[in-house]
């Protein structure tokens, strides 16, 4: 097989970054879409020119022109909708993050090994530009043991409302949605260690703060302020069993000067800045140096990322490469995530 036929579900804010991506690789042929919302679905089809359309996910899944989908629906649909791709014989791009639990999580990953078929998780931060060229010095021991990392995403308000503002469907606020992506890129470069136990608080003090005019931000496609039961932020440390250690912040809601994004790694020989911008920091002949790598996109480009995304897993597959987002690393990601909330919700660290 040489073209992948894609089916993609749930057409809303997140989906256009998946579509395009698809439509600009030779290899893929998007044929089908799905969305609860009927004149969702048809829109997406009639955009990207789709010939299928369905409100039902089965329906989809039951076509067999279609290979490989990707899943862009609320996160407590992720596993359900994974698990039944799996087994109606499709590989799976399932959004960030992989599930709500850690029950759902492990059923996903048995479904994955009973079929044999591929499952990507879309961790699209891992697709940066920036992270393939810090791999290298990583990967060349540039950087020496990496034992600490930091990472910080401060939304001021930024709560999208809607299912994202529903715990029920969520599973939960900035931790869930945005943590997931800078814990789990954290995680990754440090050559994934083994956790040995979490710290987290979470507070809901300013609610969505849906009262402030005139700024924009990210909203889901069904926007409603009036319903919220999702921390406005969070604040972890995990610590792992060779001795690392990462701190995390996020937020939806805080009173911060600014918007911000950081995420920074620390070795023995050297430590980098991921965001905003890739750089490198270490020391020469007794003299400290800051490298900065000349690049193009030296920082987290979004689209970009998707299609560096979208162009891997589809190489997975068609058996090119295999994924560096397994099922696994969805697993491990939502037994830190719960955990966290437990040991905010109990006042305590949580061991593993
Ligand atoms: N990787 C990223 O940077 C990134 C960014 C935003 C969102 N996401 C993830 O993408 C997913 C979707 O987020 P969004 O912002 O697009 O939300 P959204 O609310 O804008 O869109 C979700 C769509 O899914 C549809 N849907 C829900 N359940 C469905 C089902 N069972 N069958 C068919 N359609 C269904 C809804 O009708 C809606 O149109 C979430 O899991 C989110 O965490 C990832």
């Amino acid at each position: 097989m040489s073209q992948l036929r894609i089916g993609l579900i749930g057409n809303g804010s997140i989906s256009d970054s998946h579509l395009l991506a698809y439509q600009c690789n030779p290899k893929a042929e998007l044929v089908a879409i799905c969305d609860l919302n009927e004149s969702r679905a048809s829109a997406g089809a009639k955009k990207y020119n789709i010939p299928y359309v369905y409100t039902d996910y089965r329906e989809l899944l039951a076509n067999p022109e279609v290979d490989a989908i990707s899943i862009c629906t609320w996160n407590n649909s992720h596993a359900e909708i994974s698990i039944a791709a799996l087994e109606a014989g499709k590989h799976v791009l399932c959004e960030k993050p992989l599930c709500k639990t850690v029950d759902e999580a492990l059923r996903v990953e048995e479904a994955v090994r009973r079929t044999g078929k591929v499952f990507q998780v879309g961790y699209v931060r891992r697709h940066a530009s920036n992270i393939s060229v810090l791999t290298k010095f990583i990967d060349a021991g540039d950087l020496g043991e990496i034992y600490f990392a930091k990472a910080s995403l401060v939304r001021r308000i930024g709560n999208p409302g809607g299912w994202f503002a529903d715990k029920e469907r969520s599973g939960g606020g900035p931790l869930i949605d945005i943590g997931v992506h800078v814990i789990d890129l954290c995680w990754y470069l440090m050559g994934k260690p083994r956790v040995k136990s979490v710290s987290g608080n979470t507070y809901n003090k300013l609610g969505n703060r849906s009262n402030i005019e005139n700024y924009s931000f990210y909203k889901t496609s069904d926007y409603d302020a009036s319903f919220n039961t999702v921390e406005d932020m969070a604040n972890a440390i995990i610590r792992f069993e060779n001795g690392a250690s990462l701190m995390v912040d996020v937020s939806f809601s805080l009173h911060a000067k600014q918007e911000s994004a950081s995420i920074s790694i620390f070795g023995d020989k050297g430590g980098a800045e991921i965001e905003p911008t890739l750089s490198i920091a270490t020391e020469k002949h007794n003299t400290i140096i800051n490298v900065e790598p000349q690049i193009t996109t030296p920082g987290f480009d979004f689209q970009e990322s998707f299609q560096n995304e979208i162009d891997h897993y589809i190489d997975s597959c068609l058996g090119i490469i295999e994924t560096n987002s397994p099922v696994e690393d969805g697993v491990e990601m939502i037994k830190i995530l719960n955990a966290l909330y437990k040991s905010a919700a109990e006042g305590r660290e949580i061991k593993f």
